[in-house]
């Protein structure tokens, strides 16, 4: 099937992505009979393949729960990704919810990594300090928390964030090759990747 130039700008990020969680989550992910991956604030959850596959690879069987506030890109998520990963061993399902309020949510758990894609933390602080804070709390005790940032500032507003709430940072990144977006200066895809566990 023909991909459209805009298909294949995605695909370059997601096999750079691939490649920066491999280096830099890759070493602290330790092989487990099951792993359950929590993507907060996920939207469409474009790079669920890619982490359906690197959790694959470290486990007999996966899951992957993907969580917004938006409706719509849940929906697509869904129709997507059920679909697209029907025949592997990893499950998905996406649902619309705040990860403000991520304690109420029983079914969540206790997941292995908590993973959130161009975090929006400067955006709103208050909001952002308590899906930080939740997701640290919900997260499985050996587990590890995965950000990824457009901006630098950004970036280094919420990795202070996390460590005040005592996440530990375990490794980093910063991306040489990042698409640069047009929309607002300095941005670029998975500019930063950083990668925490718990205190
Ligand atoms: C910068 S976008 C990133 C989306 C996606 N992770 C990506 O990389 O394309 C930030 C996302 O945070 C979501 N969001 C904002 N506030 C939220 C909240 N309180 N709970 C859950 N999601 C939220 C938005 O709907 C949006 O999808």
């Amino acid at each position: 099937m023909a991909h459209s130039p805009f298909t294949e700008l995605l695909q370059g990020d997601l096999k750079t992505l691939e490649t920066n969680l491999r280096n830099v989550l890759g070493p602290h992910l330790l092989e487990k009979d099951h792993l359950s991956l929590l993507n907060l604030a996920c939207g469409r959850g474009d790079e669920t393949g890619v982490l359906a596959k690197l959790l694959s690879e470290k486990s007999s069987s996966a899951h992957l729960q993907g969580l917004d506030i938006r409706a719509a890109e849940i929906g697509q998520a869904n129709s997507r990704w059920k679909k697209e990963l029907a025949e592997k061993k990893a499950s998905v399902d996406f649902i619309t919810h705040r990860g403000d309020r991520l304690l109420d949510l029983a079914e969540i758990g206790t997941p292995d990594i908590a993973f959130l894609r161009h975090q929006n933390y400067w955006n709103d602080k208050p909001v952002w300090t308590r899906i930080f804070d939740q997701a640290l709390e919900r997260l499985h005790e050996d587990g590890l928390l995965v950000i990824t940032s457009y901006f630098d500032k950004e970036h280094e507003l919420a990795t202070a964030a996390l460590e005040n709430l005592g996440a530990i940072q375990v490794g980093s990144i910063i991306n040489p090759n990042s698409r640069a977006l047009s929309d607002a200066p300095g941005k670029s895809v998975d500019k930063h990747l950083a990668v925490f566990k718990k205190k």
